[in-house]
């Protein structure tokens, strides 16, 4: 099937279960909730999906579009197009957010990318989500506040184009008319991709159109 499959999944990290057998499947091009209550798993899930190395999958497999890819290290799942926007986003300094973005497109594309054009994307994109200050030359969310670390995943998502993206609680710290800024960015991607929303905002999932809501909690 296209799309993620996830059979039987089971998780650990630090010695610890985290994840019991989860089964869940997230049809290409369709936008998903993930919810459930506070440590559920749900970005445990997202990490996991993306291949981060502290956990550990003691059980199950991950499929994408009929691929196996669960024991694939995060920068090949990147190359195939997988995309996680992070609860918490981390600083880079150092390495500017263009310079990032560049390599980050290099890598999945090669060197024939019109980069110019991406960076007049990405300023337009900034816009649309609120961030009328974004500056491409500045660190990787050095000195951006919350609420602009958060917008500044979304527009590398937007630059990338993945196939599937995992966004995990993308509303947080985001004000209200951020959110409805978000919510409008996000009805009006002009490519497929597979969403997964993380959230426990109801005005943020009553308004994407979604195909199914998965309950951490209810899963396991
Ligand atoms: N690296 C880790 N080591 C140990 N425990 C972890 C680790 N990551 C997450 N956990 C634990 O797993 C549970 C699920 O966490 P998390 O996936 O972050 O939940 P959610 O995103 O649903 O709030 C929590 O109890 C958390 O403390
Ligand atoms: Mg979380």
């Amino acid at each position: 099937m296209k799309g993620l499959n996830i059979t039987n999944l089971s998780v650990d990290a630090n010695g610890r279960h985290i994840i019991n057998n989860l089964s869940l499947s997230f049809r290409g091009g369709r936008t998903y909730a993930l919810v459930g209550a506070n440590g559920s798993g749900k970005s445990t899930l997202a990490n996991v999906i993306m291949g981060n190395p502290e956990y550990t999958v003691t059980g199950g497999q991950i499929t994408l579009d009929g691929c196996n890819i669960t024991d694939l290290d995060t920068a090949e799942r990147a190359k195939l197009g997988l995309f996680l926007a992070m609860q918490y986003p981390t600083e880079i300094a150092g390495i500017s957010y263009a310079d990032f973005l560049r390599t980050a497109l290099v890598s999945q594309r090669g060197n024939n990318i019109d980069f110019s054009s991406t960076l007049n994307e990405l300023t337009a994109n900034a816009r649309r989500l609120g961030f009328n200050s974004f500056d491409y030359r500045r660190d990787v969310n050095v000195g951006f506040s919350g609420g602009e670390k958060k917008k500044s995943e979304i527009l590398q998502m937007l630059a990338l184009k993945p196939r599937l993206a995992i966004l995990d609680e993308p509303d947080s710290g985001l004000d209200k008319a951020s959110v409805k800024k978000l919510t409008t960015v996000l009805n009006n991607i002009n490519y497929s991709t597979t969403l997964i929303v993380i959230s426990h905002n109801n005005d943020l999932l009553n308004s994407l159109n979604l195909t199914a809501t998965y309950d951490m909690g209810a899963l396991q």
